[in-house]
């Protein structure tokens, strides 16, 4: 049995059911891809519903009002994807759904793993996404790299291609991937109940603890996040849009300070409350005018 059956009869029992994975829609898809980005499966299952409920097409999407989109990706964080999304539901009401990865590319919002992702479980074309998750899975199993990185997904591609089946499924390979991935090569894998543990060309290192974890794998990426502050600025700006969600004639900056940090101490934070608003304003998430804060 290759590898790929091999790790296909194990999602056939222990892959998880997710909706994204019952369609075949373009629109759906990528609305899945991109709300899956930066954010837990679990989360995701909880929003990806009512966003196709409230928007079920490219068209419905195109002509929301920005602030409908802002309101209902609300909880997701990282709300620019919202308008991402937007802006391409409405290029290609006015155009036509891109055909091949790199016309998806030509998407703002749309990288290389995001083009693949939709080319394969869309339009079930032969290619191989290459996420984080998936680049931990197949870099170790196929390349034998306990901790692969960005810089490996050239050699990684050239070993995908001939572990994708050539018919069939190869389409479900990633998904298989991802959640192999989520249940048991994890960043410290569980190879002992791995079903790929005979063909896994990491397998025998971890298991002989040869395998040093390290230390920038736990750590967190490069968020901005303020001198002194708990959290990343993120979290804030989440904070802020939900404040102003909450107040439909808006709030004034200078009152948002205490809404989102308790420990908010005017002449110090201002600087840095103003910066944050600033940005969320060009990112089109937040309107600015005479000094308060609304949706736009
Ligand atoms: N992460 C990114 N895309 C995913 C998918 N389709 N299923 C599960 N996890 C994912």
């Amino acid at each position: 049995m290759t590898t790929a059956a091999r790790l296909l009869r194990w999602y056939d029992c222990f892959g998880r059911d997710l909706p994204w994975r019952k369609t075949r829609d373009p629109y759906h898809i990528l609305t899945s891809e991109i709300m899956l980005q930066q954010t837990q499966v679990d989360r995701v299952l909880f929003f990806y519903p009512p966003w196709l409920k409230r928007f079920p097409s490219w068209e419905k999407l195109a002509v929301a009002k920005d602030a409908d989109a802002i309101r209902t990706w609300a909880g997701l964080g990282y709300n620019r994807r919202a308008l991402m999304l937007k802006n391409i539901a409405s290029w290609i009401t006015h155009h036509e759904t891109p055909k091949t990865e790199q016309e998806w590319r030509t998407l703002k919002g749309v990288g290389s793993y995001t083009a693949a992702a939709v080319m394969a479980f869309a339009f079930r074309q032969r290619t191989f996404p290459i996420d984080t998750v998936i680049r931990r899975v197949a870099g170790r199993l196929l390349l034998g790299i306990p901790f692969p990185q960005p810089t490996d997904d050239r050699r990684l591609q050239n070993a995908a291609r001939s572990f994708l089946p050539t018919r069939g499924r190869f389409y479900d390979i990633p998904q298989a991937l991802f959640d192999l991935g989520a249940a048991v090569c994890k960043k410290v894998p569980l190879c002992a109940s791995c079903p790929l543990r005979q063909d896994c060309r990491s397998a025998n290192r971890f298991l002989s603890g040869r395998v040093k974890i390290p230390k920038a794998m736990i750590q967190k990426p490069n968020e901005r996040r303020p001198r002194n502050k708990p959290f990343p600025d993120r979290i804030y700006r989440g904070r802020i849009l939900k404040v102003v969600r909450e107040y439909p004639n808006g709030v004034m900056v200078r009152d948002l300070g205490q809404k989102i940090d308790p420990d908010f101490h005017p002449q110090q934070d201002d600087a840095w409350l103003s910066a944050m608003t600033t940005r969320l304003q060009h990112d089109g998430l937040l309107a600015l005018r005479h000094g308060r804060a609304s949706l736009p």
